[in-house]
């Protein structure tokens, strides 16, 4: 399979979104990744429910609904109402993991399990299953352009492995200092799909940056 490219329009010009989408929906890019905070399960607050409703009238590809928010059950029908098509929560901020992945199913889309870097990823053998997609954070959550974290490496490697014994297609995301040095690492280490922000919208070509991101 070819691997995916997530830009994180956390790292846009928000005064400017309508171009930054325009941008995006023009590249080879596969996802629009959001990142929602609640300023309690991160220390940072972004954006919610009008601002992605906004975005899904301009966007041409699915929505990748990253939330770090506590108890993200609460909200599961109004991320899908505003557009969001794969939605993702962190095992350390959802006590009924298993229900929670169940309903974002139930409701239509695509469920997504996150784990912080200091979550080992034997803690979701059980809801595997459960899952289209594994986020693996490669830093801690809540801010864009910090440093990649390199432990990371090791644990997709481990998840690869676990989705192939329990004979599963989830996919495997990685979020956080991706970079162009360190995208082929990635992919070789078992990532189907990167997510990068700072990587692409801080570069003075994002459109060429995008297209490099695709390359093997
Ligand atoms: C961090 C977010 C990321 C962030 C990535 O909490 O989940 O999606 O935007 O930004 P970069 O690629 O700059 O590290
Ligand atoms: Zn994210």
């Amino acid at each position: 399979m070819q691997h995916l490219i997530a830009p994180s329009l956390l790292s846009a010009n928000f005064l400017q979104l309508e171009k930054e989408i325009d941008m995006i929906n023009q590249s080879q890019a596969d996802w629009f990744h959001l990142d929602v905070m609640d300023g309690l399960f991160v220390p940072n607050i972004s954006f919610g429910m009008p601002v992605i409703k906004a975005i899904k009238r301009k966007a041409e590809k699915p929505l990748d609904v990253h939330l770090m928010i506590m108890d993200p059950d609460r909200y599961i029908g109004q991320f899908r109402d505003v557009g969001a098509d794969i939605l993702s929560v962190h095992y350390e901020a959802c006590p009924h993991l298993h229900r929670c992945l169940q309903n974002i199913r139930a409701k239509g889309m695509k469920a997504g399990v996150v784990l912080n870097p200091h979550s080992p990823v034997s803690l979701i053998e059980d809801i595997l299953e459960q899952a289209d997609m594994v986020l693996l954070m490669s830093v801690n959550p809540g801010f864009g352009g910090q440093s990649f974290i390199p432990k990371t490496i090791s644990k997709i490697k481990q998840l690869r492995e676990m989705i192939d014994r329990q004979n599963l297609s989830t996919l495997i995301e990685v979020d956080g200092g991706v970079t162009l040095e360190n995208k082929n690492e990635l992919l070789i280490s078992g990532t189907d799909a990167l997510v990068a922000g700072n990587a692409i919208f801080k570069t003075e070509d994002p459109l060429l940056t995008i297209e490099l991101f695709k390359k093997k």
